[in-house]
This record gives structure tokens, C-alpha cells and sequence, in this order.
């Protein structure tokens, strides 16, 4: 069933656990996440990027989610979400969609910047009853290592926990998204987060913190991080690493196969699988 998000975090918020918000980009990824989280009895939150939305339209993507969390996902909660809104028009064009979440990444820009362009989407997204995330720090990734930057550079890129008290005030954000120590994409070994700041940060701002970043972090550092109260992780790459890496391998064992939807149902359940194994390790299991 399709819900508001605040249902979503403040159970878990309440009850000591994180719930998995996967990235989907087609029906298939959307199927696939709803049906893992189906066979966990978890809730679960989905979002999509404005990349997605150029990809695929704002319309069909919010409908294709919307239709499968009220039809498919009979048993279990789902919330949709904008992650990494760039620009007000974005935030305001999805919960014009419908959204029941946004995320205004303001993070590239100067303090001052972030937090008026946060606080102007905030007051918009409550005034449509809409909660909003706002980011603090700079959650590195690819291009940032391609770039050389080492473990020590990137201390100097997360959210300094004074700041993110002031910015929670300023902004009046529902939820925050620091930069701790994971990175966007897949980095094993060099994705380690800084527990005692993400602790500052939740005793100073009090409001949930969402863990972006999430795919190459270890489960040790999930499970750490859950305790010091984390209650969103953010996934995206393993998904689309499980998409491609199943519809690479159909394609070249079955290379007259011409019917997608054979070719595609391989990937499905490759992506069903990974939901099943971060909502295991996310602790969100039968708490639908
Ligand atoms: O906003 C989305 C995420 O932070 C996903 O990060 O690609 O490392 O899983 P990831
Ligand atoms: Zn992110």
C-alpha cells in the first residue's frame, strides 16, 4: 500500500531499525524491489532520481510506482520519495506528482545558499503536507576518486555536527542526509564511516539521519550505524550492479533469445535478491 513516509520512519524511528530506500529506474526495478520486500514483511521506501525522471518522465515513473505499491505491495508500506533534487522546480514537480518525500540536495553550494534554497523547498513541501531531506557536507563518489582524493581529503567534506544543528533549525528539514564516510557508488575498503560524528550529529539534531551512499559500506559499519541511529539507508548501486550483471550474463547464454521478457525476468529476481539481503541486514524484517 502507498503511504506517507513519516508512517514509515517514525515506526522504525520508534522501534530501533533502518528501512532500506532503494533507487528504481523502470517497472522491472520497481517490481523487483516490492516484490523482496513483500517476502520480508518490510516496509520500504522508494525514490527516484531526476536522472530517472529525464530518463523515463516524471508521469509514468510516479504512476508505474504508485500503481505497483497499491496493487502489488497489498501487505506491506511503501513510500515514494525524490532523491537528490537539485533545484526547487524539481521538488515542487514532484509533490505536485504526488510525492509524499523530497530531497533538496543543496549540498554543492555555499552554507548560506544550501540552506535558503533548503528552507525555501521545505516550507513548500509543508505546505503540501510533504516531508523534506536536506544535505549537509558533500557525500563524495566517483568522479571525487577518479579526482585522487584520499581518505584524509575526504574527512574534510563531511557534515560537521554543530553546523547540521544550526542547519536543522534554520531549515526546519524532516530528515538529514550527512556525509559520514560512504560514497556514492562501490569504493570497498575505502568506505568507512565516522560513527562518533554520526553520533554528534543525531545528539545535536535529533531529527532522522538518512545514509546515503550505502552500497559499498560494510555491514559491520550498516549495523554500527543503525545503532547510532540511523533510519534510512540509502541504496542504488547494487541494484543497478545486480541488473546489469544478470542481463549481461542472459544475454550471452541465451544470445537467440528475442523475447524481453524472458530476458528480462533473469535480472528481476537477481535485484529481488540483493532487497531481500539489505532489508535482512537493515533489521526491517516483519515489520510491516
Ligand atoms: O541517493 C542514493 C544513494 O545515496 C545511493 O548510493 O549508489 O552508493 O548505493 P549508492
Ligand atoms: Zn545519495
Amino acid at each position: 500500500m502507498l503511504v506517507h513516509i513519516k508512517d514509515i520512519i517514525s515506526k522504525a524511528q520508534k522501534e530501533g531499525y533502518a528501512v532500506a530506500a532503494f533507487n528504481t529506474f523502470n517497472l522491472e526495478t520497481t517490481l523487483a524491489i516490492v516484490k523482496g520486500a513483500m517476502n520480508k514483511n518490510s516496509p520500504v521506501i522508494i525514490q527516484v532520481s531526476e536522472t530517472t525522471i529525464q530518463y523515463a518522465g516524471l508521469k509514468p515513473i510516479t504512476h508505474i510506482v504508485k500503481t505497483i505499491a497499491k496493487n502489488e505491495a497489498v501487505k506491506i508500506p511503501v513510500a515514494l520519495h525524490l532523491d537528490h533534487g537539485k533545484s526547487f522546480r524539481s521538488v515542487a514537480e514532484c509533490i505536485s506528482a504526488g510525492f509524499s518525500s523530497i530531497h533538496i540536495d543543496a549540498s554543492d553550494l555555499p552554507y548560506d545558499e544550501n540552506v535558503a534554497l533548503t528552507k525555501q523547498a521545505t516550507h513548500y513541501a509543508h505546505k503540501h503536507k510533504c516531508w523534506a531531506q536536506g544535505e549537509l557536507g558533500n557525500i563524495l563518489g566517483q568522479k571525487d576518486v577518479d579526482a585522487g582524493l584520499t581518505e584524509k581529503d575526504t574527512e574534510r567534506y563531511m557534515t560537521d555536527p554543530e553546523q547540521a544543528e544550526k542547519f536543522i533549525k534554520q531549515t526546519e528539514i524532516n530528515t538529514l542526509a550527512p556525509s559520514v564516510g560512504a560514497m556514492h557508488g562501490l569504493f570497498p575498503g575505502k568506505e568507512k564511516i565516522d560513527q562518533e560524528r554520526l553520533k554528534k550529529i543525531h545528539e545535536k539534531t535529533k531529527v532522522p539521519l538518512v545514509l546515503h551512499g550505502a552500497s559499498g559500506v560494510s555491514n559491520e559499519d550498516i549495523k554500527e550505524a543503525i545503532k547510532n541511529v540511523v533510519v534510512v539507508i540509502n541504496i542504488d548501486t547494487s541494484l543497478r550492479q545486480e541488473f546489469s550483471r544478470s542481463l549481461r550474463e542472459t544475454l550471452m547464454s541465451n544470445v537467440h533469445e528475442i523475447d524481453p521478457r524472458k530476458i528480462l525476468t533473469p535480472p528481476m529476481a537477481a535485484v529481488q535478491k540483493a532487497v531481500e539481503e539489505k532489508v535482512e541486514i537493515f533489521g526491517s524484517t516483519n515489520r510491516s
